[in-house]
């Protein structure tokens, strides 16, 4: 088997569409990804078969969709080398993902504890925990980075104490793509005996997330950037942890008995998971990772750094482009501002000529002060996208570069 990018281009049906008279170059991939035929066909076939809530029904509808359902969470358990099925959780996204997480540690902070995130946390990795540190009297603390957009590990360990009770921070910046060495962070972390939250949004899409070889606590995803639709996730935890972790949220489901004056809980996974869950969009997200994991991974992973070499080596021709991160280790990410122009009207007069990048502060408003810019333009990349593609996006930006002069 081997990765052929045509092949994977055919099985995307928007990547055909023109965009202002121009095909589409699609480059804000860290935003979301788009969906290949398989998965839109698996959400259109449950909805069209067997449309049915989950756990409840005495029919065979319902009982389908539970089977679906059900199997989707398998898939995902299988791919991340999850010990237990049990101890991966559906939710909206990362960002409740990293919620749940926050309300389970609420009940372990006191005043005077700690949190350690990073300088290159997306706000939901960082505001959640500006919020659940303000509540309870402990400090949070901010890991720096270096000019290149890397962790400075030196000032990490020095961070950790015998009060940090849990360290938070991306496996892949979305603002700036470095990849962070989150084996060697989980084990610092474990010297102090913290719990390790990961947020994998942008991490997941590139392959070969292991949990137990990671061995964090929590690692948190969405299904869109990984070929799946939006509005539905994993937090993945240790069932160990997640077990003695209070509830969520409560309603149907979640529950084992209830009486006027009381209710005892569930057993995991279903404890946090109150109401009816976004089924559809989980049998999709579990045909996502089917498709993707039938792919050749090597090949994705070597053409995924094919770009990323040709983007960056591409960048630091153009005259008058700041990259901004230029860390050793980076995926997917190429962020940048120009001499002339703000990264808005970079953006606007891209999309004229029929190509979509992110512009603006890329929920990372604190990273975008380190390095003293307003915000970049970020062209991100996927799987299905092509040297030449890139050409065309530079061609294209010395286009805006002679109009803002
Ligand atoms: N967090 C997403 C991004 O970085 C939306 O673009």
């Amino acid at each position: 088997m081997s990765f052929d990018v045509q092949a994977i281009r055919k099985e995307f049906p928007i990547l055909t569409r023109m965009v202002n008279g121009k095909p589409l170059v699609y480059l804000d991939n860290a935003a979301t990804t788009h969906k290949p035929q398989c998965v839109i066909d698996a959400l259109v076939d449950y909805y069209s078969t067997c449309n049915s809530n989950v756990h409840r029904g005495a029919h065979k509808l319902a009982d389908e969709a539970t089977r679906r359902f059900e199997g989707a969470r398998d898939i995902i358990a299988s791919f991340i080398n999850a010990p237990s099925r049990n101890s991966v959780i559906w939710t909206s996204g990362t960002t409740e993902s990293i919620n749940i997480v926050a309300n389970g540690l609420a009940q372990l902070l006191q005043e005077g504890d700690e949190v350690i995130v990073t300088s290159m946390e997306h706000h939901a990795n960082l505001v959640t925990w500006q919020q659940a540190c303000a509540k309870k009297g402990a400090k949070l603390n901010i890991v720096p980075i270096n000019d290149k957009g890397e962790l400075d590990i030196a000032e990490y360990r020095k961070l950790l104490t015998s009060n940090t009770k849990l360290v938070a921070f991306p496996h892949v910046s979305n603002a700036l793509g470095t990849v962070n060495p989150i084996i060697e962070l989980t084990r610092l972390a474990k010297t102090v005996d913290a719990l390790v939250l990961i947020d994998g949004a942008q991490g997941i899409a590139h392959g070969n997330v292991d949990v137990q070889a990671i061995d964090c606590d929590f690692y948190a995803f969405s299904g869109h950037k990984m070929y799946a639709p939006m509005g539905v996730g994993i937090l993945w935890g240790k069932e160990s942890v997640l077990e003695s972790w209070p509830v969520w949220q409560t309603g149907g489901e979640m529950i084992s008995t209830v009486s006027f004056t009381e209710a005892t809980w569930n057993t995991l996974p279903f404890r946090l998971e109150a109401g009816t869950p976004n089924v559809g969009d989980a049998i999709a997200f579990g045909e996502a990772i089917r498709w993707f994991s039938a792919l050749d991974l090597e090949g994705i992973q070597a053409h995924e750094k094919a770009l990323m070499d040709y983007a960056t080596e591409k960048a630091k021709e153009f005259e008058g482009l700041m990259i901004v991160g230029d860390a050793s280790d980076k995926v997917g990410v190429l962020s940048f501002v120009l001499d002339e122009g703000h990264p808005a009207d970079i953006g606007f007069l891209l999309d004229k000529q029929g190509i979509a990048i992110r512009t603006g502060d890329h929920c990372a408003q604190p990273l975008m002060n380190r390095f003293n810019v307003p915000g970049t333009a970020r062209a991100s990349f996927a799987i299905y996208n092509t040297l030449e593609e890139i050409d065309v996006f530079f061609n294209a930006l010395r286009k805006v570069k002679a109009m803002l002069a």
